[in-house]
Parts: structure tokens; C-alpha cells; sequence
């Protein structure tokens, strides 16, 4: 959508300014209005020129046009309910209207046909020789050189001592709860701001979640909250049999506090690195500074394997007790020997060659992402109760998600209203997780707030959203997206 203001022509206006709006906006097309700002018509190169044909002159006006009732859509209907008149009418556009008749926006074809979506993969030119390394090689299960080697590289990349390729994220927190010995009856303190599958691991261990929030800094642990939540189970004499740490969409949380105290009360971390592959924290990666880290390879993150995980840590043996329960705890023996409970958790051959070839393009697409937010920033910097999630100083942010805040003291449009504003022109943008306290699924497991009856988490659901952000987004379809976000936040 195009900001449409630009775009109305009032109908006393004459055909030399026409002429040279339809110049300067180059869209080839105006919207005609009367006194009242609803919208009478079209009006197109095409139009002025048979008006000129037929005997007009350049100060003759607009209203000389004949009536041609417009074809319009409300400005809620659907990408598809639009695309269904274009097609309908054959033409490219549709103008959007308001109750009033007035006009809202200008739909095109060619943006309503061309979808732009929150996180896409975004493969380099070195994933395919692994692969056919993978398929030449007969090297097609869920063990081989791509699996090795690409727990060697990205080991190697983070700067951590080794590392297990695992079948997802989620499996490798699950793994990690398992290697710290969470089991029945424990208690697992987790980050509240994050995606559920930080924290179902925890109830496929039979143990239970108490959530933590996040703190307005980086958006990720508070470590006042985290300090009262150990202190209550010291005094209950029962302390966390582990802490998992989210670093949000890109961003570490502020690890040094955080391990200062869990260290204090001898509970180890495991860091949800999942969505930071990438990003520092006062010098080191983001992933290694827990007793293990996880990351994710699924389809949106940063870089992909399709679906996958990695488990690290600086402990060998933890590493190799990892591989060993993702696959089925096979015993050394000369038969098939058990003797616990264990997963099929293995990344296979052919998805470790895509994530060696990913890993090779790691840096760019974090400079890719970081320049996405920055083109958004730019470009909307004028505008009212738009804020950014912020980036804290002691290290870099991978920005795997462009985030933005609706200050609802500065707009009254709420985060659905823009998200459905973005959705009716096919630009996908979601919701801040919603809190893990706030989930049904854990209904009554405890929670502890920034400050006492003051919830970061809750606000930033409130007030955030997620805007497209991969990194093989061009700087036309950021300029589309932030055109249609002004378009939702001024122009109304
Ligand atoms: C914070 C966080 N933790 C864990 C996961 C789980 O990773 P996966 O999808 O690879 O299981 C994800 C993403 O999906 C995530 O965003």
C-alpha cells in the first residue's frame, strides 16, 4: 500500500496538476474526491489523456471526467477477498475505503501477490556440496562425517569445547534437563518470555516450572526476580535443580549477575541460545556461557538445518553422555543392551551438511538482520509510540527478529489491530510470546515478576511486535512493510 494521501486529487483540480501529481507519485494512478473526501473515481494516465483527446485543455477541471463508479473494498477485507475482485474486474488495483466512503489505501496486485513473511530460510551456495557429499557417500542416517564435522565447526565457531547435533532445539533442552538429573519432583526456574518449547522439557521430565521474568534492559531474565525466586527456595529448602536462561530474538541475557547468583546457590544453567546463534556477550558467543547451551536450527532461526538442534558445553562428558541418550542409551556391548530410558534425539547426515554450509554464512546473516531493523528504524524514526527492542552494551544482538513496541500512551493502535492492519496487505507479523505464566498449560506453577506487581513480560506481549526480518528480505519489500506500518500508525 502506498501512503494514499499522496494519491488524492480533489475534483476541482485541473488537469495540469493531475498530470504532474501522476508525475511526481508514479504510481500511475490518483484517487479522485469530492469536497468531502469520498472517493468519486479513478484516475489514470490513460483517462487524461482521452480528456485531452477529446477537445479538453490543461486548465479545464477534473470533474469535466465522466462518472465511473469505482470498484472499492473495505480496508478489512482479506488479501485474498482483494485479489478475488481484482481478478474479478481484471484490473491491478483496488482502493481501499473507509465507513465514509473516503479512501483508505491503494491495494496492488503485484504486493498482494507477493507475500512477506516474518523469518524465511535463507540458504547460501555451500549447503548443496554436503548434501551431495551425503547422497554420494551412502551416508543418508542419522550419524556421519556432515555430523561430526558440523559439530566441530559450529563448536570451533562459538568458541566452546564440544558439541552434540541433535534433531531439534527442544530436544536439546530436554537432553540437557536430563543430563543435570532434573527429574520428578524437582523444580526448574525458566524464563517466562519465550517460546513453550523452553519450557516443555521441563514437564517431560516430570518436574516443575517457575517462571521468571524478564527485565526491561534486554528483555530477558530479570535478576531481581531471579534473586527472590532463589531466595524463597533457600528458605523452602528447595533449590531449582536448574535454571534456563532465554536469550530472546537474538539478544543475550545479562549472564554474568545471572551466573553470579546461580553459582552462589550452586545451580547450574543451561542457556536457551536457540534464538541467538550469533550474538555476543562481553566477548564470548551466546550459547556458551551456561554449563550447557542449546541452539536451534528450525526453519526460522537465523540459520537452518529444516529442523535441528546443537547441545554444547565445555564439559566433554556431558557431550558424549548427550549423544549417547539421543540415540536409544545403546549400551557398549556386542549385542543390544539398555539399561535406561532414552531418545531418538541424532540429527541425520544429510540435514548436518545443510548446517555446515549454513554455518558458513553465519556472520553475513547477522549483519543481514542487524540491517533490517536498522532500514526500519531509519524509516520510521518520525513516528509517534513506535519504540524498538533494545539492544543492551555489553555485546551484539543478532536482531533475529526486528521488534517493535506500540506505546499505547503515544497510539491507540493496539499490537492486533496492527498486525491485522499488516496482515490485509499479505506482510505476516506476529505477537511477542506471550508469557509462559500466562499459558493454560501451566496454570499454577509460580511466578516471579521484575518488581513486585510490576510484570515486564505481561507489557511486552502488551505492546510488541515482531516485523519481517530475514535476511533475504530486499530493502523494497522493508520499504513496503514500513510504508503499510506508517500508513496503520499515521495516516488513518
Ligand atoms: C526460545 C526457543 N527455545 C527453543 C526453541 C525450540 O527449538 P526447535 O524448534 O528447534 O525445537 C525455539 C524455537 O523453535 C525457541 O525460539
Amino acid at each position: 500500500m502506498d501512503s494514499v494521501k499522496k494519491l488524492l486529487i480533489d475534483e476541482q483540480a485541473d488537469i495540469r496538476t493531475a498530470l504532474a501529481q501522476l508525475e511526481r507519485t508514479a504510481r500511475g494512478l490518483l484517487l479522485l474526491v469530492d469536497g468531502d473526501g469520498r472517493l468519486k473515481r479513478t484516475v489514470t494516465d490513460g483517462d487524461l489523456r482521452r480528456l485531452l483527446l477529446s477537445g479538453a485543455n490543461l486548465d479545464d477541471r477534473l470533474s469535466d471526467l465522466p462518472a465511473c463508479e469505482p470498484k472499492t473494498i473495505s480496508d478489512d477485507a482479506s488479501p485474498e477477498a482483494a485479489l478475488e475482485l481484482m481478478n474479478r474486474h481484471r484490473v491491478d488495483h483496488i482502493p481501499q475505503i473507509d465507513e465514509a466512503g473516503r479512501p483508505s489505501g491503494l491495494l496492488l496486485r503485484r504486493d498482494l501477490c507477493s507475500p512477506i513473511l516474518l523469518s524465511t530460510p535463507h540458504l547460501g551456495s555451500g549447503e548443496r556440496g554436503f548434501v551431495d557429499d551425503a547422497f554420494r557417500t551412502n551416508w543418508i542416517a542419522p550419524l556421519g562425517p556432515n555430523v561430526d564435522a558440523f559439530e566441530t565447526e559450529l563448536a570451533a565457531h562459538v568458541g566452546i569445547g564440544h558439541a552434540a547435533a541433535l534433531s531439534s532445539g527442544t530436544a536439546a533442552i530436554h537432553l540437557a534437563l536430563d543430563l543435570l538429573g532434573v527429574g520428578p519432583g524437582d523444580e526448574v526456574f525458566c524464563s517466562t518470555l519465550t517460546f513453550v518449547a523452553t519450557a516443555n522439557p521441563i514437564l517431560y521430565q516430570r518436574a516443575t516450572p517457575i517462571f521468571i521474568d524478564s527485565e526491561p534492559g534486554t528483555w530477558n531474565m530479570s535478576v531481581p526476580a531471579l534473586q527472590r525466586a532463589l531466595a524463597d527456595a533457600d528458605r523452602r529448602g528447595r533449590l531449582p535443580a536448574a535454571v534456563i536462561v532465554v536469550n530472546l530474538y537474538g539478544q543475550s541475557a545479562d549472564m554474568d549477575p545471572i551466573l553470579e547468583v546461580c553459582g552462589r546457590h550452586g545451580v547450574p544453567v543451561v542457556e536457551d541460545a536457540a534464538e541467538s546463534l550469533g550474538a555476543t556477550y562481553r566477548g564470548k558467543a551466546s550459547g556458551t556461557l551456561g554449563k550447557i547451551g542449546i541452539y536451534s536450527f528450525n526453519g526460522n532461526k537465523i540459520i537452518t538445518t529444516s529442523g535441528g538442534g546443537m547441545l554444547v558445553s565445555d564439559d566433554g562428558e556431558l557431550v558424549e553422555r548427550a549423544r549417547f541418550l539421543s540415540t536409544q542409551g545403546r549400551e557398549p556391548a556386542p549385542w543390544y543392551l539398555h539399561k535406561r530410558v532414552a531418545y531418538n534425539y541424532r540429527m541425520s547426515n544429510i540435514l548436518a551438511g545443510v548446517g555446515r554450509g549454513q554455518l558458513q554464512v553465519l556472520e553475513e546473516r547477522v549483519a543481514a538482520r542487524r540491517r533490517v531493523l536498522d532500514r526500519y528504524r531509519e524509516a520510521l524514526a518520525d513516528i509517534k509510540g513506535l519504540g524498538w527492542m533494545p539492544e543492551a552494551d555489553f555485546g551484539r544482538s543478532t536482531r533475529w527478529l526486528s521488534v517493535c513496541v506500540l506505546d499505547p500512551d503515544a497510539t491507540d493502535v493496539t499490537p492486533a489491530d496492527f498486525i491485522a492492519a499488516l496482515a490485509r496487505q499479505n506482510i505476516e507479523a506476529r505477537h511477542v510470546w506471550n508469557p509462559m505464566h500466562r499459558q493454560p498449560l501451566f496454570a499454577g506453577c509460580a511466578y516471579f515478576p521484575h518488581e513486585e506487581g510490576c510484570s515486564f513480560s505481561d507489557q511486552a506481549f502488551q505492546t510488541g511486535v515482531c516485523l519481517p526480518s530475514g535476511s533475504s528480505l530486499e530493502d523494497s519489500q522493508i520499504d513496503r512493510v514500513s510504508s503499510v506500518i506508517r500508513d496503520a500508525l499515521v495516516h488513518r
